[in-house]
């Protein structure tokens, strides 16, 4: 059967159907669609598709990640040495462009694909590896590696483990112990790195034993206005919400404001925005104490519930 190897993006097209002939589950996978049927990871490409807007080269760089662990699969079914790829990541973007909420999906899809055994992630911070005193750094991070094995170790902000300018910074101590992880059991651990590019790159030319362990580096732009619009969109859907006549484009004239201010951190600051909607949009109902409020009322953003932030009266 000529099936597409992934879900054209945009399309709503079904949702992988089972192979046309019945695949003996023992027999070793000799198609990519009994790879993919097997793993059911086109689910998790879907899911990928429907609820993140946009990021079209990060969609496409996962896509290229689980192409090459299929045909290693397949490999390995044929008694083909396989090469067992590193795929210690970095995700650089500024704040709210999606790199926790990729991680997740990437855990899940390198768990469907057999790359790692159980597909959780851990995500923590500078201050889960590292402690603040002698002799604290190595079992706190070696205990962070212990939850993340099997799955992916998401650090967040992971340049602020190397500090230059204080010589005796524990932070040292939990990059050597990473690295010989990340070398040694990188067949049971993903490690992404994820933050600001700027700095990123500081800390790679900085640390090349920690460059030359990450073998994708996905970037992640700022969202377009549009983008950010559609994001509104599907986060007000699953709520039961909905803008109402006008409350569009007054989100929009928000955004264009918003994203000139500071602070802004891209889907993040939509959700927020939404938020701060959503309790102006309840005291404008609780307020009329006798009118019989309708479904249509209830799920309801009304444009007066956008233009109401202090974005606009700042303008
Ligand atoms: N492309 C997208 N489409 C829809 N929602 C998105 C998209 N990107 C991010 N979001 C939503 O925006 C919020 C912030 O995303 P996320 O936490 O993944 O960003 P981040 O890059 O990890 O931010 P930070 O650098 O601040 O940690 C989440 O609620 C997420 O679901
Ligand atoms: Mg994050």
């Amino acid at each position: 059967m000529n099936r597409p190897l992934y879900a054209i993006p945009g399309s709503t097209a079904a949702p992988a159907a089972a192979p046309a002939a019945p695949v003996n589950p023992e027999a070793p996978p000799r198609t990519v669609a009994e790879v993919l049927a097997r793993s059911q990871v086109e689910a998790v490409f879907d899911e990928l598709e429907r609820d993140l807007v946009g990021l079209a080269p990060v969609k496409q760089r996962i896509r290229d990640i689980a192409a090459l662990l299929v045909i290693d699969r397949l490999r390995l079914a044929q008694g083909l040495p396989t090469a067992n790829p590193s795929l210690h990541m970095c995700f650089t973007g500024n704040p709210g462009t999606g790199k926790t909420t990729v991680g997740f999906r990437m855990a899940q899809i390198l768990h469907r694909l057999g790359y790692v055994r159980q597909g959780q992630m851990v995500a923590v911070t500078r201050d889960d590896l590292v402690g603040s005193y002698i002799g604290h750094t190595g079992p706190k991070t070696k205990e962070v590696l212990k939850k993340a094995m099997g799955g992916v170790l998401f650090i967040d902000e992971a340049y602020t483990l190397y500090r230059p300018e204080n010589e005796r910074d524990y932070g040292q101590e939990a990059i050597e112990i990473l690295l010989q992880v990340m070398e040694n059991q990188r067949d049971d651990l993903v490690v992404i790195l994820a933050g600001y590019k700027d700095r990123m790159d500081t800390f790679f030319q900085c640390n090349p034993g920690m460059s030359s362990r990450i073998a994708h580096h996905l970037d992640f732009p700022d969202y377009a206005r549009d983008e950010l619009l559609q994001i509104a969109d599907r986060m007000l859907a699953p709520l039961g919400l909905a803008f109402g006549a006008g409350a569009r484009a007054a989100f929009d004239d928000y955004l264009a404001l918003r994203v000139q201010q500071p602070h802004f951190a891209n889907a993040r600051s939509v959700r927020n925005a939404l938020d701060r909607a959503r309790l102006r949009q309840a005291s404008r109902l609780f307020a009329d104490r006798e009118r019989e409020l309708t479904r249509e009322d209830l799920s309801t953003l009304a444009e007066a519930d956008i233009r109401a932030s202090r974005v606009f009266a700042s303008a």
